[in-house]
């Protein structure tokens, strides 16, 4: 062959080569057009071959011309490749791209539920006064739940409080008084008063409505030391109301009966929606009920392993229901136990 014709050639296989090159899209179609001209079977590869029959004078020539358009078709794919390469990265980041300016999804916080919400409030303002919290049992014993608490069997005050029976022993305790007593046995007296809480659940056959509940929280409270009076008790609840409901609430005392506290009130604070000039919350009377309380039965210490001729104390239960609802406005008890999470996400 002519070196001439091979020129030729070169320059045609040249032509096509860059075309192809010019024309691959991605880097896999870029490899294919190499294979198809350097690769081993390929074209340009294919006339270097022909070396062999040419006159061994015009060797170099031939070599130099094939390497020639080697070396411009290996450049060519080489700068395309480059191309190609920040292409695909381009359109990789674009895949990929995150918009930063999209508004964050939000997440659903959750929180206490009222009543633990009311619960620990109540527990903080006793801790703040040097108060122990302790916890009681919910399914009590006959002793504890009543006899303890000077409610001997057959006492008709048993019918305040409707009881769930386990059996002829054991019941769902009706308050959280028995912790009363568990603590009074266990309570060291000549080391110093005795000062708890006692925050829990308690359960009454009751039919369930908007006002009444099987089941609902108490907290228990009891000071027993020497020389505690209805003062103490007075002073105490006073600074009670006043932190849950304002400073500006006032508290009276009314006479009332309960198996183990003697003398027995009831304490009312002054209505913290009117302030006292009669609203549909205090059912017009300017007061609204609170609580149970009194001073704690010469029985009941006694019972307990208590020398009621040494020391006295004062006792008091607070429905926790009872204050959510007074506090919060809320209508009917049965929002608290119904877990709808449209009533509970308010407070
Ligand atoms: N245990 C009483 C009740 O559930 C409340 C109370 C407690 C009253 C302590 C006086 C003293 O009704």
């Amino acid at each position: 062959m002519q070196i001439q014709e091979l020129q030729q050639q070169i320059d045609a296989i040249q032509i096509a080569a860059l075309e192809a090159i010019k024309a691959a899209s991605n880097l896999k179609e870029l490899d294919q057009v190499r294979v198809q001209y350097l690769g081993k079977k390929g074209e340009l590869t294919g006339l270097m071959k022909m070396i062999k029959s040419v006159p061994n004078e015009d060797k170099p020539k031939v070599g130099q011309l094939v390497n020639g358009g080697r070396t411009v078709i290996e450049e060519a794919i080489e700068l395309a490749k480059d191309g190609l390469k920040a292409k695909e990265l381009e359109e990789q980041l674009k895949r990929e791209a995150v918009d930063v300016t999209l508004p964050g999804r939000t997440q659903v916080m959750g929180n206490r539920h009222v009543l633990t919400q009311i619960m620990e409030e109540i527990e903080d303002l006793f801790i703040s006064m040097g108060y122990q919290v302790v916890d009681g049992f919910e399914l009590e014993t006959d002793h504890y739940n009543f006899e303890m608490m000077n409610l001997p069997q057959n006492h008709p005050a048993r019918d305040m409080q409707d009881t769930f029976y386990i059996n002829d022993e054991l019941l769902l305790r009706t308050h959280t008084s028995p912790v009363q007593a568990r603590m009074m046995e266990q309570h060291d007296f000549t080391k110093g008063p005795l000062k708890m809480i006692s925050p829990g659940r308690v359960f009454r056959r009751d039919d369930d409505d908007a006002t009444h509940s099987h089941q609902f929280h108490q907290v228990e409270g009891l000071v027993v030391a020497k020389d505690i009076s209805l003062a103490d008790l007075k002073g105490t609840l006073d600074l009670f109301a006043k932190s849950l409901f304002g400073a500006e609430r006032e508290t009276r005392l009314r006479p009332s009966y309960f198996p183990f506290t003697e003398p027995s009130v009831e304490v009312d604070v002054s209505c913290f929606k009117c302030g006292g000039k009669g609203c549909n919350v205090c059912k017009h009377t300017g007061w609204i009920e609170i609580l149970g309380c009194g001073l704690v039965h010469p029985n009941v210490l006694e019972m307990a392993g208590v020398d009621h001729t040494v020391y006295s104390g004062f006792a008091f239960g607070i429905g926790a229901d009872r204050i959510a609802m007074l506090k919060y406005g809320i209508d009917d008890i049965r929002h608290l136990y119904q877990n709808d999470v449209r009533f509970l996400e308010q407070f």
